[in-house]
């Protein structure tokens, strides 16, 4: 029997503590430090009251209690080298080592790794000086996107909408550092234009086993307006992304750059995400041959994505990940049920900006006796006295399943209506592209 342990805090290490205690093979499912859907759900899944930079104190809890496999879900520790840690503590743990994790954590390495192995990718050059920086932007005659090349918690890229914005974005990163060293190296790239999909996959080293694609929606309000978030609500499989279109990402993205990276001495074990550019028309004129860019990766599961990823994954997790660990997944069953997911992100008043915590939530049960509806918490804490209470921006993440994705919102949405916290607010257009179209 398996002894898991999941680190993070959010929506997405809900959903995969809860895919992993569906598997008949998992007694226990720990997640560190966990939130308060966690804290509720019961059965094998409890929480450890340890944050995920901890190394050490994790490393000994799993020591202690046996724990036979962790699973990491954010990026921040699997850049620091948790896997690395746990290895070589002799622990199994499914993730990329500190040195596959560059992929997401240096945008430049991105970048270089991108054009070294001919992965389809925006036009760019990368500056640690500032007067470099603005001469060459005062040169490009396209518009463009600054990115400081670190770990920014999703903050780091802007998108100008004129050349003096672009300036200012620049002085922003590379004067007033507001990303710190995040902003010690800035990438500057032409601005693409299309629909945005994500690509992940499962990945051993050497295979990649693609999931269906996902739509995140990173506006805050309805219509793509007003400023990014994390992540407002997802959708998969995307139908922008046809059955070809995914396997020319696996042919023209995933693999090259598993590929690439054992070729460069840090295999990829864990989950790889492609965030991804398709342009609006897949005419074979479309300017300089492909259509389709990486605008970045990710080295680990999607955040709301893998809120509407798992549900609709049919395999045990488990077997999944024990079979990346051991690099044998071309053998791995990995199958995925027919129909749809979709979740949408109930958030607190002022969300991105500053919110308030500790706001009562009502109606999470409600909700959840719903048909084809799963509520992972993603912004929660149970107080002592046993009230659920608000503890992020991003409070819920509520998923409907159901044959098409016209079902799947709509269990989605009868399901978030029952939810009340003060100043709640989600979008009400998730998923609307895809049902137009
Ligand atoms: P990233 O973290 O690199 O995915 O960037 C965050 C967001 O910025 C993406 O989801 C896009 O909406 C936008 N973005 C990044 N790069 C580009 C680009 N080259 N062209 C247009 N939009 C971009
Ligand atoms: N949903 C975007 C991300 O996980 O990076």
């Amino acid at each position: 029997m398996e002894l898991v342990l999941v680190i993070g805090r959010g929506g997405r290490e809900h959903a995969l503590a809860w895919k992993l205690a569906q598997s008949s093979r998992v007694q226990r499912v720990w997640v560190a430090p966990g939130n308060g859907g966690t804290a509720l759900a019961g059965g094998k899944i409890a929480n450890v009251p340890l944050p995920e930079s901890d190394f050490a104190g994790l490393i000994a809890f799993a020591r202690q209690n046996g724990v036979t496999l962790t699973v990491v879900g954010p990026e921040a520790p699997l850049a620091e080298g948790i896997v690395d840690a746990f290895q070589a503590a002799g622990l199994r743990c499914f993730g990329p080592s500190r040195a596959a994790a560059q992929i997401e954590a240096s945008k430049a390495f991105a970048k270089d790794f991108m054009a070294r192995h001919g992965i389809p990718t925006a036009r760019y050059a990368i500056f640690t000086d500032f007067d470099a920086a603005l001469a060459h932007l005062r040169r490009v005659d396209y518009p463009v996107v600054i990115k400081a090349s670190g770990l920014a918690a999703g903050t780091g890229v802007i998108v100008p909408d004129t050349p003096d914005d672009a300036e200012a974005a620049l002085r922003q990163i590379m004067v007033a550092r507001e990303f710190g060293a995040a902003g010690d190296q800035v990438v500057i790239e032409e601005r693409l234009e299309g629909q945005e999909a994500s690509v992940l996959a499962f990945c051993d080293g050497r295979t990649v086993a693609v999931m269906p694609a996902a739509q995140d929606h990173k506006r805050v309000f309805d219509g793509d307006q007003g400023p990014n978030t994390g992540g407002m609500g997802a959708y998969a499989p995307a139908p922008l992304v046809t059955p070809q279109l995914l396997e020319e990402v696996r042919r023209t993205v995933l693999q090259p750059a598993v590929d690439g990276l054992a070729a460069e001495g840090a295999p990829y074990v864990g989950v790889l995400y492609a965030g991804l550019m398709i342009a609006p028309s897949r005419s074979p004129l479309t300017v300089r041959g492909s259509s389709l860019h990486v605008l970045e990766f990710n080295c680990r599961f999607g955040d709301p994505e893998t809120q509407a990823i798992l549900p609709l994954l049919e395999s045990d997790l488990v077997e999944v990940v024990e079979a990346c660990l051991d690099g044998r997944l071309a053998e791995a069953d990995v199958r995925w049920r027919q129909g749809s997911a979709a979740t949408v992100v109930a958030a607190s008043e002022g969300y991105p900006g500053p919110y308030p915590k500790g706001r009562e939530v009502a109606g999470v049960a409600e909700a959840e006796a719903l048909p084809g509806v799963a509520v992972f918490h993603a912004g929660t804490r149970l107080t002592e006295d046993g009230r659920l209470v608000t503890d992020g921006g991003r409070v819920l993440a509520v998923t409907g399943v159901g044959d098409d994705l016209t079902t799947a919102l709509a269990r989605a949405y009868a399901a978030i209506e029952r939810i009340r916290f003060q100043g709640m607010h989600y979008r009400r257009d998730i998923g609307a592209k895809a049902i137009v179209g």
